[in-house]
Order: C-alpha cells, then sequence, then structure tokens
C-alpha cells in the first residue's frame, strides 16, 4: 500500500513539475520512464485521466514506440534504430559496435552491466539519422566513433 502512495506521489509531483509548455502526454511518459525506469500502470490511468485521453490510447502510445517500457527492466538500456533512413546512415555498424562494447546482443539485457540493448524500426525522427535513445534521450546523427564515449559515460568501466 504504501509502495502505491509513493508512486501515486510520484507522478502528481512529475505532472507538477512539467513546465506549463511541456505538458504534453508524450513528455510525461518521457519523464515517468527516466524517473522511474519504465512506465507502471498507474502512470497510463493517471495519464488518460489528465490528458483526457483513454487509456486505450495512451496503452497504444506507449506500445508503438519501443523506447517505452511496461515493466522494470535494467536500469540502463540502449535503443539503436534500424528504419531505412538509419540504416543507410551505418545503423548496423552501429549496433554492432554497441553490441560490442556492452557485451550484450541486440534484443538481449545484461542483468550483471544493468544494460539492455534493444532496436527498433523508426523512431520517428529520420532526419536526424543514425537515432540512439540513451536511457531515453534522443541523439542523433550518432557515428561508431562516438560510441565508447557513450557506453562510457553509460556503464562506466563495468
Ligand atoms: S529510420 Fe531511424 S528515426 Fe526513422
Amino acid at each position: 500500500m504504501k509502495s502505491t502512495n509513493n508512486l501515486v506521489e510520484k507522478l502528481e509531483t512529475i505532472l507538477a513539475t512539467l513546465p506549463e509548455e511541456r505538458r504534453h502526454l508524450i513528455l510525461f511518459l518521457h519523464r515517468v520512464q527516466q524517473e522511474i525506469g519504465y512506465v507502471p500502470e498507474e502512470a497510463l490511468s493517471r495519464a488518460a485521466d489528465y490528458f483526457s485521453v483513454s487509456p486505450a490510447e495512451v496503452y497504444g502510445l506507449v506500445t508503438f514506440y519501443s523506447a517505452f517500457r511496461l515493466k522494470p527492466g535494467c536500469r540502463h538500456q540502449v535503443t539503436v534504430c534500424q528504419g531505412t533512413a538509419c540504416h543507410v546512415r551505418g545503423a548496423p555498424e552501429l549496433t554492432a559496435e554497441f553490441s560490442r562494447l556492452l557485451g550484450v546482443r541486440p534484443g538481449q539485457d545484461d542483468p550483471e552491466r544493468d544494460v539492455a540493448l534493444r532496436t527498433v524500426n523508426c523512431l520517428g525522427c529520420c532526419a536526424l539519422a543514425p537515432v540512439v535513445v540513451v536511457d531515453g534521450e534522443y541523439q542523433g546523427q550518432v557515428q561508431t566513433d562516438r560510441v565508447p564515449e557513450i557506453v562510457k559515460k553509460l556503464i562506466g568501466n563495468k
């Protein structure tokens, strides 16, 4: 019961601290994932209520963008876009380099390093290709020579 109350409080704090001009459903969900590590069921219903949309719409949004997680998982997650624009600008090499340096295959988790590597087919910002999402933060035009720095910042020298 106490943890449910804490969660409700946390969601209210996130809503209250979103700047007025950034009070959009997707930004709220991003903040929830950044702060809680995933998007819990309570956040879906609170979002539907607050933004006056149906719970099905919120669920549809969260499941459409694979950068969102509905269950707790590894603390860190790298998602590399594999859509056409990203593919032709080096996504396969980028994915291979992340996989090599993180020591985890695409689609897998490494509980020891607390990191997961994911792939997705288009994140909706193709002009920035190739795109990578690192712990919820979108990074555009990422080339393989930037991967070591990103990995080091993410998990240190684990
Ligand atoms: S193809 Fe990668 S963002 Fe669209």
